[in-house]
């Protein structure tokens, strides 16, 4: 096999990328890294004005950066994303499927509702832009890369009132080793990787908007958790930037059907 040169290897220019759940957190980390290394970036976000946001801020460095208003959720909204990323941008040649949602809920409380929401957004979004995207790709003839952000929850479980949560990050696990045996004779490879705790607005948000008895709940589910990490601290998006740009690119030539444990080492403990 040719030895490419690293720069090269690490580049994606020329390349267009889908990362729905965008416009912050983690999927802000991963537009930044994927646009630096040469990419055209759709940012496919629920929250347009801050979809828009980023994608400003970010042309600002000299990046194409767009953003379009998608419920991940939707049919309708995914099909028109691969629609209007296909217009705007030419292609489609990495998809990272990072858009989800973890509202706390004891399962006793759990409503039916409550449970499918969870499932609509973290599951079956992922089986949604999977099968348009991969049309698309094999349709083009020159494979590509899909990354579903999965998360230590597909493993372990990191705290109680996730069980939702929990069962569609194991379902989004199961989605990523099937879809990958099915897409490698079209070279679509399709790897996960599973953040530990990271400090994104979501997590911010969670804490704050509990209720008064379940947030003192959470507040010492959450120092549990922080003193379980082996690196005492929370990640930041970038460090997820950094690995869905090593899975994004060449650097991961022969990985497929895998899921790389993003944590400060707390699945250790
Ligand atoms: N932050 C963590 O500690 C952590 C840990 C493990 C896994 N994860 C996973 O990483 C991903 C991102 O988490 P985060 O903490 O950055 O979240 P966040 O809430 O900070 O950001 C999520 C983004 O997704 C968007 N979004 C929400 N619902 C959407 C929908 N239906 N359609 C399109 N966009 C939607 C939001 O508008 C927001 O921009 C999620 O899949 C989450 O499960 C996060």
């Amino acid at each position: 096999m040719e030895n490419i040169p690293l720069a090269q290897l690490m580049s994606l220019k020329g390349k267009v990328a889908i990362v729905t759940g965008g416009a912050m957190g983690i999927g802000r980390g991963i537009v930044e890294r994927l646009a630096e290394a040469g990419a055209k970036v759709l940012i496919a976000d629920l929250d347009l004005e801050a979809a828009k946001k980023s994608a400003s801020e970010l042309h600002q460095k000299g990046w194409t950066v767009l953003s379009i208003k998608t419920d991940v959720g939707s049919e309708v909204d995914v099909k028109k994303m691969v629609e209007v990323c296909q217009e705007a941008l030419g292609g489609i040649d990495i998809l990272v499927n990072n858009a989800g949602i973890y509202p706390p809920e004891p399962v006793a409380k759990m409503s039916g509702e409550d449970f499918e929401k969870v499932m609509h957004v973290n599951l079956r979004s992922v089986f949604l832009t999977t099968k348009y995207v991969s049309e698309v790709m094999r349709q083009q003839g020159r494979g590509g890369k899909i990354i579903n952000i999965t998360s230590v929850d597909a493993i372990h479980p990191s705290m109680v009132g996730l069980a939702h949560y929990d069962a569609s990050k194991h379902g989004v696990w199961g989605f990523t080793k099937n879809s990958a045996l099915e897409l490698a004779p079209d070279n679509i490879w399709v790897n996960a990787i599973a953040p530990g705790g990271i400090n994104t607005p979501g997590v911010a948000a969670m804490q704050s908007a509990a209720p008064q008895a379940d947030a003192e709940m959470l507040k010492k589910q959450t120092e549990a958790f922080m003193s379980k990490i082996p690196m005492h601290r929370m990640g930041e998006p970038d460090e997820i930037g950094k690995v869905a740009l090593f899975l994004a690119s060449d650097m991961s030539s022969y990985m497929t059907g895998e899921q790389v444990v993003v944590d400060g080492g707390v699945l250790l403990s």
